[in-house]
């Protein structure tokens, strides 16, 4: 929303017409500041709005003591690289210049584009220029499908937000600061902090930069910035959720069409832009074998915006995991967002196909989207392929537990996840949390996230991959606290690679202290793809294949079972595995080399998903 300046002459004593201006004044700021006042909240399903991709190459800045934020007294720059300051005479001294600067491929990760980026952790400033035609009634947003870890943008020279967070998109309105011409800076670090989501430590490459797509979205005044359209899941024939629109007109008559299913729907939004939806309807239920997606339009008095939308039930019952009523085995494996066949995060459609083409390939049906989101084209194309997706935030391992500002950041990565993808029917679990060590701090951390989590969506299940310990010397007990707030347990083990040798396995039992299904949401060992030498050799691909086979007999005794994702489809860099010829700082659990080569292990994997195939 504009606000446009009123100039009330002074000498006028204030008439009955001035007080009218003035009130019309206050109510357009007012309206405005509304406006103003709700940006940043995420804007979603943007490939469905009119927007303009900033993608490609951008200018960029290596800046590892951050200059061009703090002075020497370490105190924030009024004059920082972000006003792009340029020389006015051969006498001035300006110590940096994008356009004499080097250039980096926006969407993608620093690491594996320069060679001297691969181990690099600290800031690299982004420039972009761009030029907009302003329309007249219309919003302008700039959206980031992600940045790894910190962001802080600016629009010609001034600040629009800031972001942190390495695996969830974010939006700033910059209706009233964008021109003909512009220059979009932006401040991106990838510095680990112990107090960040994650902490300093991780299993998985701490890829930088602008790592998922960078756009404009353009939006009338008042839009329809959100909405939740799902399944009851008490009954498969009412379809529940909201809208939310975002402007100066918040009070709307919104009408929901899906014209395949005969539904049509007027609801009227309250002065907050908000309102429910309920609609009953007969629906064709998605599956994986039947992974049905709907047009649903909604259209508001000056917005339309189409997404295409499945319908599923998703439920516990005891052991049993329902999809649509039925019980389900989760055939499952886990993926990592490490690029496939080359270096470098994942950030595409054609990866993100890639990689859920050897997941079917597998005889999957489920993937377990580790140890974060993944970006949108991942579990959007899931809903299309069928393949019901474990989503995760990085809580992992030793998180700052005590940290009030780590749990509101925690929360903030959570809500912006199920905000973005609560429309995906594929996603069937919110994943809380990976092997975090049992404390009281730590419990009510992860109690406060499943608050959260059902407060966003009363739909999905909750899980976590949770702690357990054997008992005696062979029987595996799950017993975690945690697991009392969550709908189905997760567990990863490693009996037979980091606890034995893969015969230990035969002699292991496991016990639960919960009437919930059990997912083993890992398990793996590594293998040098076309490495071989027999089943006691490490790093062969003989020793994984016995890893496996053992496995699967030892998965097949537990009776609480209904999931399995083994640990990992393909092969992913981790900065704590530099173990020469083998390793080279690849973690080499994939069934897959970072080569996309299958190994033994994944034909042996692919063979007992198909003997559990219904
Ligand atoms: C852990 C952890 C993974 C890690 C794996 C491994 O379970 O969850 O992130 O990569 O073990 O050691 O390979």
């Amino acid at each position: 929303m504009k606000i446009s300046l009123v100039i009330l002459e002074k000498s006028l004593m204030p008439s009955i017409l001035n007080y009218i201006s003035i009130f019309a004044l206050l109510l357009q700021l007012c309206g405005s500041a509304l406006a103003q006042s709700q940006d940043n909240k995420l804007i979603t399903n943007v490939e469905a709005r009119n927007h303009l991709s900033l993608n490609g190459t951008w200018r960029i800045i290596v800046d590892p003591y951050e200059d061009g934020y703090f002075d020497y007294r370490y105190q924030p720059k009024q004059d920082g690289y972000f006003t792009n300051q340029k020389p006015t005479s051969k006498s001035d001294r300006i110590e940096y210049d994008f356009d004499a600067s080097e250039t980096l491929r926006v969407p993608g990760d620093w690491n594996s584009q320069k060679e001297k980026l691969f181990f690099y952790e600290g800031t690299i400033w982004y420039k972009k220029d761009f030029r907009y035609k302003k329309k007249p009634g219309t919003r302008l947003f700039a959206y980031f499908g992600a940045a790894n870890y910190e962001a802080k943008a600016y629009l010609n020279g001034k600040k629009i937000g800031e972001h942190e967070g390495g695996f969830t998109p974010f939006n700033f309105e910059v209706t009233d600061l964008v021109l003909d011409e512009n220059l979009l800076i932006v401040k991106v670090s990838n510095q680990r902090r112990l107090d960040a989501v994650p902490t300093v430590i991780t299993d998985w490459w701490n890829y930088g930069g602008l790592t998922r797509d960078v756009m404009l979205i353009e939006t009338p005044g008042t839009f329809i910035r959100d909405y939740n359209i799902q399944l009851n899941n008490k009954s498969k024939k009412k379809i529940i959720g909201w809208v939310q629109l975002d402007g100066a007109r918040l009070s709307q008559k919104v009408t929901i069409r899906i014209p395949e299913a005969k539904v049509e729907k007027t609801i009227t939004t309250d002065a907050n832009g908000y309102a429910k939806i309920e609609i009953d309807a007969e629906l064709a239920l998605w599956s994986p074998s039947n992974p049905k997606l709907y047009r649903v339009e909604i259209k508001s008095e000056a917005d339309a915006i189409i997404d295409n939308i499945g319908f599923r039930t998703i439920e516990t019952k005891g052991v049993e995991i329902l999809l649509n009523g039925k019980p389900i085995f989760l055939r499952g494996i886990c993926i990592h967002e490490q690029a496939p066949m080359r270096d470098g995060r994942a950030y595409s459609t054609e990866d993100a196909r890639t990689l859920l083409t050897w997941a079917k390939e597998l005889n999957a049906n489920f993937v377990r989207l580790a140890h974060y989101p993944h970006n949108e084209h991942m579990v959007r194309l899931a809903d299309q392929m069928g393949l019901l997706v474990w989503a995760e935030i990085p809580v992992y391992w030793t998180i700052s537990w005590d940290n009030p500002a780590t749990l509101a950041n925690a929360k903030q990565q959570l809500t912006e996840m199920i905000t973005r993808d609560k429309n995906r029917a594929a996603v069937i679990l919110w994943s809380m949390s990976n092997e975090t060590p049992l404390s009281e701090p730590r419990l009510s951390f992860l109690i406060e996230l499943t608050k959260t989590a059902r407060e966003l969506d009363t739909t999905r299940l909750l899980t976590a991959a949770l702690e357990r310990h054997y008992i005696d010397g062979k029987t595996q007990m799950i017993d975690d606290p945690f697991g009392q707030y969550l709908d189905v347990i997760g567990v990863n083990e490693y009996i037979g690679w980091y606890d034995g040798l893969p015969q230990k396995c035969d002699t292991v039992s496991w016990k639960t202290v919960y009437d919930k299904p059990l997912i083993m949401s890992e398990f793996g060992a590594d293998a040098l793809q076309g490495h071989h030498g027999d089943e006691l050799t490490r790093w062969t691909e003989d020793y994984q294949a016995s890893f496996y086979e053992h496995q699967i007999k030892m998965l097949k005794r537990i009776p609480f079972l209904r999931g399995t994702t083994p640990w990992i489809l393909a092969d992913f860099r981790s900065p704590r595995r530099p173990l020469p010829v083998i390793q080279d700082y690849w973690n080499r659990k994939g069934l897959v080399s970072d080569r996309g080569v299958k190994k033994r292990a994944f034909l042996i994997m692919r063979d007992f998903y198909e003997s559990l195939k219904e």
